[in-house]
C-alpha cells in the first residue's frame, strides 16, 4: 500500500477497500504515515465523502485501535445515549437515572466541554468528591449495583479518533458528516452498549446548523451502528436556544436535580422523557406510549432521583449537595442582565450564550484551561417570553473580578437576544425521530 496512491484514488472520488482503511489507521497510529499525508486524505474525504462500506470499515478500524469495553460482566440490557453537544445540555444527568430506574443498565463514558459547548464530565466534577476516573472493575460493579455509572472517557478508547480529531481540528476538516459519524460511532462501538440513542442537535449552538444536515448525520450514524449489530435510534432536537435555563457546571447539576424532582423546566423534561423512552423502547420494554409512561413514572415516583443519589454515592461524591442543592458552592458575584427593548424574545443564540458563559469562567477555550464550577448563566427569559426594556432576562454567575471581562461577557450575552413586536410561533423541541 502506498499512501500516495490511496490519496490519489480518494481525490478522484474512488472508493477505498477495508484492508486499505485498516492499514491507514494502523499506520497513522504508529506514526508511519505523516500528518501531511493524513491531512490530504481527510480533505479528499471532506470533498468526496465515503460510501456505507467505507464508513463502516473506517469506524471499526478506529474502534479497534485501542481498548474496547467488555460489558459482558453486566447483567441485563446495556443502553447508551450520545448527544452531539450543545449549550445547557445536561440530559445525561437526567436520562441515565431514568433508564436505570426502569431497570436498564447504563455504563456510560462521557466527555469534557470545549469552546461554547459543555461536557457531562465537567458537570459531574462540580459535585464535590465525585470520581470520574475509576478502575474498570469498579465501573462494572457500580453498574451492577445501581444500574448506572458515568465516568470520563479513557484515552485508550479509540485512540486513532483522538489523533485524527486533533488533525481535523487543525486542517478545517471537522465539519464532514462521514468523519463526524465515524468519529462518534467508533467511541460508541468501543464502549460496548447493545442499544444506542443519539440526540443530534441542530441550530446555532450545534455542529449541524440545519435540520437537513442533522438528519443526514443521524442517518449515517444509525447505519454504522446497525451494521455493527447495535439497536439504534435518533432524535433530531433543537439547539438554537439553550436547553433549560442553566448554563454552567454546578448550575446545570442543580437544574438536573430539579427536573428529577419534578420541578425543572418543561423543555428539558420533555426532551429527557423522549430520550429515555427511546432507550426503553430499543431495549424492548414496550411501545413508545408505554415507554414514555414508564419514564414519566420514574420521575414522578422519585425513583430516578434516588438513582442519581446512588450513583453519586458509589462514585465517592457528596450526596448532601444533591439532596440539598443550596449547599453547592456559589459564585462570588451575580450580575443581572437587562432586556435591551420592549417586545417578545424572538431568538436566543445558543452559541453566543455558551461563549458568554465561557468568558465568565464556565468553559475552556483550550483543553488546558481550568474551569470554574460555579460560574455560568441563568436565563430568566426564554424565547417567546414578553419582556419590557430594563427587565432582567439573565443572571451572570462568576468569580472573575476584572470588569472588562465581565463587561465583554455581558455584551456577548446581550447580543444573543433578538426581539420582535409580535409573539413568535413556538418552534418544536424535537424535529424528528428516527
Ligand atoms: N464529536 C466527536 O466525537 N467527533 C466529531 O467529529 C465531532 C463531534
Amino acid at each position: 500500500m502506498r499512501m500516495y496512491d490511496l490519496i490519489e484514488r480518494k481525490k478522484r472520488g474512488q472508493r477505498l477497500e477495508g484492508e486499505e482503511i485498516r492499514q491507514i489507521i494502523e499506520g497513522y497510529c504508529k506514526k508511519e504515515i505523516p500528518d501531511y499525508q493524513m491531512s490530504a486524505l481527510l480533505m479528499a474525504i471532506w470533498f468526496n465523502g465515503m460510501d456505507e462500506k467505507e464508513l463502516t470499515d473506517l469506524t471499526y478500524a478506529m474502534a479497534e485501535s485501542g481498548d474496547t469495553l467488555d460489558l459482558s460482566g453486566i447483567e441485563g440490557k446495556k443502553v447508551d445515549k450520545h448527544s452531539t453537544g450543545g449549550v445547557g445540555d445536561k440530559t445525561t444527568l437526567i436520562v441515565a437515572p431514568i433508564a436505570a430506574a426502569c431497570g436498564l443498565k447504563v455504563a456510560k463514558m462521557s466527555g469534557r466541554g470545549l469552546g461554547h459547548t459543555g461536557g457531562t464530565i465537567d458537570k459531574l466534577e462540580s459535585i464535590p468528591g465525585y470520581r470520574t476516573t475509576i478502575p474498570r472493575e469498579e465501573f462494572i460493579r457500580n453498574v451492577n449495583v445501581s444500574g448506572l455509572s458515568v465516568i470520563g472517557q479513557s484515552g485508550e478508547l479509540a485512540p486513532a479518533d483522538k489523533l485524527i480529531y486533533a488533525l481535523r481540528d487543525a486542517t478545517a476538516t471537522v465539519d464532514s458528516i462521514p468523519l463526524i459519524a465515524s468519529s462518534i460511532m467508533s467511541k460508541k462501538l468501543a464502549a460496548g452498549a447493545d442499544c444506542i440513542v443519539l440526540d443530534v442537535k441542530t441550530g446555532s449552538g450545534a455542529f449541524m446548523k440545519t435540520e437537513e444536515e442533522a438528519f443526514e448525520l443521524a442517518r449515517t450514524m444509525i447505519k454504522i451502528g446497525e451494521n455493527a449489530g447495535r439497536k439504534m435510534a435518533a432524535l433530531i432536537t433543537d439547539m438554537d436556544t439553550p436547553l433549560g435555563r442553566a448554563v454552567g457546571n454546578s448550575l446545570e447539576v442543580i437544574e438536573a436535580v430539579e427536573v428529577l424532582k419534578g420541578e425543572g423546566p418543561q423543555d428539558l423534561l420533555e426532551i429527557c422523557l423522549e430520550l429515555s423512552a427511546k432507550m426503553l423502547e430499543l431495549a424492548g420494554l414496550g411501545d413508545e406510549e408505554e415507554c414514555r409512561a414508564k419514564a414519566r413514572e420514574a420521575v414522578g415516583s422519585g425513583k430516578a432521583f434516588e438513582k442519581l443519589v446512588e450513583m453519586v454515592s458509589l462514585q465517592g461524591g457528596d450526596t448532601e449537595v444533591i439532596k440539598n442543592t443550596q449547599l453547592f458552592k456559589k459564585a462570588e458575584y451575580v450580575y443581572p442582565v437587562y432586556a435591551g427593548k420592549d417586545g417578545y424574545i424572538l431568538k436566543m443564540d445558543a452559541e453566543k450564550i455558551g461563549e458568554a458563559a465561557m468568558m465568565l469562567g464556565a468553559g475552556r477555550k483550550t483543553k488546558e484551561d481550568k474551569i470554574d464550577m460555579s460560574a455560568g448563566i441563568i436565563l430568566a427569559g426564554k424565547t417567546g417570553d414578553k419582556v419590557a426594556e430594563g427587565e432582567e432576562i439573565a443572571y451572570m454567575y462568576t468569580n472573575i473580578t476584572d470588569p472588562d471581562i465581565v463587561s465583554d461577557a455581558e455584551k456577548c450575552l446581550r447580543s444573543a437576544y433578538i426581539y420582535a413586536d409580535e409573539k413568535p410561533e413556538k418552534k418544536p423541541l424535537i424535529y424528528k425521530k428516527i
